[in-house]
C-alpha cells in the first residue's frame, strides 16, 4: 500500500506523535487526513497546514458515541492509525488501586479494539487498506515503573495479532508499531536519549508501505527486540531493577 493517495484516520493528532503522523501522512501525498483529537480546537494549526486536505474530528476513542460517528462520517478511510494512548506512569501492587490501570486498559486497549471493530468493514469496502497500532516495546516485556501501561500494551499486541488474522481476507494490513522512549509530552521526565516523534512516524508509514507486520522504530526498541530474541529471560531481569517510585 502506498501512502500516497490514501485517506488516513489518525487518533490523538494534536500533539506527539500523533502530529507527526499527521505531518508525514500530509508530506507523503495523503489525498485527505482526518484528524481526531478529544479537543478538536487545538487542531487549528494543522488544518491550516493542511490546505484542504485535513479534516478535524471530534475524536475520544473511549467514547462509542465519537467512534460511530467518526465511522458514519469517514467512509473513505483506506488508513488507521491507532495512535492515541496514555501512560500514567503507575506500578502493578505500588499504586493505590487499579484506577490506572483501568484506565490504562480503557484507552490503549479497548479504545484501539472497538476503533479496529467499527472500520474494518470500511477498509474491507475501500479495497483492505491497512491498520497502525502504535503499541511500544514494553508490550513485549514489563517495565515495572510502567508496569499496568506495560500490560495494556501487551494486551494491544495480542489484540494486534488476532485482528491481523480475522483481517486477512480482507486484504487488510495489520502493522504492530513498538518504539522505546519518544521525545513527547508522555515522557518528558524520561532521561535522553528519545526517538523523534517524526521517526517513529516516518517507520510506521514505511512499514506500511513495504507491507511489514512489525516494527521497532529506533536503537532502544532495535536492541531490546534482539535482546528479547537472544533471551527475553535477561531482558525481564535487566527491566526489573526499574521499580516504581
Ligand atoms: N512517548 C513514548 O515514549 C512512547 C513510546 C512507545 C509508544 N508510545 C505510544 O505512542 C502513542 C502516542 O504517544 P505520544 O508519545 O505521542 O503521547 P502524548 O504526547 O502524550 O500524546 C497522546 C495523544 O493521545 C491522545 N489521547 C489520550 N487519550 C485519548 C482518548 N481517550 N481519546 C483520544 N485521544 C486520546 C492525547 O490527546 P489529549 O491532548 O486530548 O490528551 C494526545 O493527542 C501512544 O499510544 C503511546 O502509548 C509512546
Amino acid at each position: 500500500m502506498q501512502i500516497n493517495g490514501s485517506v488516513a484516520l489518525v487518533s490523538g493528532a494534536n500533539r506527539g506523535i500523533g502530529r507527526s503522523f499527521v505531518e508525514a501522512l500530509l508530506a507523503r501525498g495523503a489525498a485527505k487526513v482526518y484528524a481526531g483529537a478529544r479537543q478538536p480546537e487545538r487542531l487549528a494549526d494543522l488544518v491550516d497546514a493542511g490546505k484542504g486536505r485535513l479534516v478535524p474530528l471530534k475524536l475520544d476513542i473511549t467514547q462509542p458515541a465519537d467512534i460511530a460517528a467518526a465511522a458514519g462520517r469517514c467512509r473513505d478511510v483506506t488508513l488507521l492509525v491507532n495512535n492515541a494512548g496514555i501512560n500514567l506512569q503507575a506500578g502493578l501492587i505500588a499504586a493505590h488501586d487499579l484506577a490506572a490501570a483501568r484506565a490504562e486498559m480503557e484507552t490503549n486497549y479497548f479504545g484501539p479494539l472497538a476503533m479496529c471493530r467499527a472500520f474494518a468493514p470500511i477498509l474491507q469496502g475501500n479495497g483492505g487498506g491497512a491498520v497502525i497500532n502504535m503499541l511500544s516495546i514494553l508490550a513485549r516485556v514489563n517495565l515495572p515503573m510502567y508496569g499496568s501501561l506495560s500490560a495494556s500494551k501487551a494486551a494491544a499486541l495480542s489484540l494486534t495479532q488476532g485482528v491481523r488474522a480475522e483481517l486477512a481476507t480482507h486484504g487488510t494490513l495489520v502493522v504492530a508499531v513498538m518504539p522505546g522512549a519518544v521525545d513527547t509530552e508522555m515522557e518528558r521526565n524520561f532521561p535522553p536519549p528519545k526517538l523523534a516523534p517524526a521517526e517513529a512516524a516516518r517507520a510506521a508509514l514505511d512499514a506500511v508501505e513495504q507491507g511489514a507486520e512489525e516494527v521497532y522504530p529506533g536503537d532502544m526498541a532495535s536492541g531490546m527486540s534482539q535482546g528479547l530474541a537472544a533471551d527475553a529471560k535477561a531482558v525481564e531481569k535487566d527491566l526489573a531493577k526499574y521499580l516504581p517510585a
